[in-house]
């Protein structure tokens, strides 16, 4: 159908997306399947109901392109999700900001995750990895079955704490995780839980804060003290409140998403044997059992690409949103000012223009043979253009070390009656965890 748009800047004839008519009763129960089902149904580009306005599902690389990279500046981040959800929760994190602000602070920040700086990293990625490979020695004699989705969970979470606090806060990891997990499965920030979580968050990080305002000297060579000692054109540093906000941006961003990612490869792994043997191949001729180091990752090339086909499948961020400031054209489709534009890598990266036989677990996709005549924006589990994830070298490091050294202690095997679906909050979990018992290599 093409209408004529009676804006005043274009008058070029464009083509209207269709209108979705599939129940959005699945919107609810599993809005990632439904996702999927539009593109399935509808094509590249379809316009459907949203959680209160209408919206434009788009689901070609080139579109998505123009709306995360080249025409990025006619798009903000003010959706459902960020203004009513992680607003409530973040503050002005960089996660949620907008500039300004928010390019300010990303240009402050950015240096600390560089690959570069994170090497600092790998001692207590691989000490908390070890701790939990200690913890699994009864599990495996035992043969009782674990929650893999749970001790990932649990994994991540220490390491980004200690990354950003060293040692101030581990007595308290499990307390905080139970706090983040209030905040976001609940899902309304003015629920007197939330609340209550929130509260117990600010008191942690703000008394954390405190205590290290009041001792500069003691400077611990962690995400904290960057946040504290970096200073802006002017000479000045960032108010507490920012600090609290950048904080719990990343206790929040850099553990839920990682450990998802791990999760399901663990699954995707435990149900594609010879996948696993070749990983174990790898492993053992490059370490021969001995622990992982980040210089090894370049020899360990089939062991990134378990991750990269984990997360081509099960995309923790599920749904990337916008809103358009002004009219946009995408690929001769009007989109309106004002429009909320989703863009969904679960349904992306199951493309089958992009990707053959997408539900199949293929590591060899990612070859560089067959990625390089792949479009950019065919994969983006990290986003893509300025707002791009600030931690995806972080999370790809430490995803390396726990997959291998992991690997090199247990394999799992999964339990044949527990149900295993995505749940899509605001990130792809596994509904009701992922339980396998341990057998020791
Ligand atoms: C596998 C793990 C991860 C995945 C799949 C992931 C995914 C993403 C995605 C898709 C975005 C862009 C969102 C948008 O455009 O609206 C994002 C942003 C962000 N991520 Fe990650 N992330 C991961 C791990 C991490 C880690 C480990 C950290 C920090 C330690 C982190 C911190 C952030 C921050 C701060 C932003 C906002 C960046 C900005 O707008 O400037 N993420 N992430």
């Amino acid at each position: 159908m093409s209408v004529r748009i009676a804006s005043a800047d274009t008058s070029t004839t464009l083509n209207q997306p269709p209108v979705a008519h599939l129940n959005a009763r699945d919107l609810v129960r599993a809005p990632h399947l439904y996702m999927l089902e539009l593109t399935r149904t509808y094509g590249d580009i379809v316009q459907y109901r949203a959680t209160l306005d209408f919206a434009y599902l788009i689901n070609h690389p080139d579109y998505v392109q123009q709306v995360l990279l080249t025409n990025a500046h006619n798009y903000n981040k003010d959706t459902f999700l960020n203004k009513y959800l992680l607003v409530a929760i973040t503050g002005q994190g960089l996660l949620t900001s907008e500039p300004p602000l928010w390019r300010i602070q990303r240009r402050l920040i950015q240096p600390a995750f560089h690959r570069r700086s994170l090497v600092k990293f790998e001692n207590v990625m691989v000490r908390e990895t070890l701790a939990t490979v200690a913890d699994w020695q009864a599990h495996a004699k035992s043969g009782q079955m674990i929650d893999i989705a749970s001790e990932m969970m649990k994994l991540t979470l220490r390491i980004i704490s200690e990354c950003l606090f060293s040692y101030d806060i581990s007595a308290q990891v499990d307390e905080i995780r139970e706090n983040l997990d209030v905040m976001v499965t609940i899902g309304k920030p003015k629920h007197r839980k939330v609340q209550d979580a929130l509260a117990f968050m600010n008191r942690v990080v703000y008394g954390i804060i405190d205590q290290r305002r009041q001792r500069p000297d003691d400077e611990r060579d962690d995400l904290l003290n960057m946040l504290l000692t970096a200073r802006y054109d002017d000479g000045t540093g960032m108010s507490d409140q920012q600090v609290r906000d950048e904080v719990i941006t990343l206790l929040v961003a850099g553990h839920e998403t990682t450990a998802n990612t791990l999760s399901w490869l663990w699954w995707l792994l435990a149900q594609n044997p010879h996948e696993r043997e070749r990983l174990d191949a790898e492993l053992d001729a490059v370490l021969n059992s001995r622990q992982i180091s980040v210089t090894d990752f370049e020899e360990l090339p089939f062991t990134r690409r378990v991750i990269d086909e984990a997360m081509r499948l099960y995309p923790s961020a599920w749904t990337i949103s916008r809103r358009a400031l002004a009219d946009d054209d995408l690929g001769g489709y009007h989109i309106p000012a004002q429009a909320i534009v989703a863009m969904s890598p679960y349904a992306m990266h199951r493309h089958p223009d992009y990707w053959d036989d997408p539900e199949r677990f293929d590591p060899d996709r990612f070859l560089p043979e067959h990625a390089e005549n792949r479009p950019r924006f065919a994969y983006f589990p990290f986003g893509g253009g300025a707002r791009m994830c600030i931690g995806d070298q972080f999370a790809l490091m430490e995803s390396m070390i726990i997959v291998s050294t992991i690997a090199q202690h247990y394999r799992m095997r999964l339990d044949p009656d527990h149900p295993v679906e995505g749940h899509a909050l605001v990130t792809l979990r596994p509904r009701y965890g992922i339980m396998a018992s341990l057998a020791a290599r």
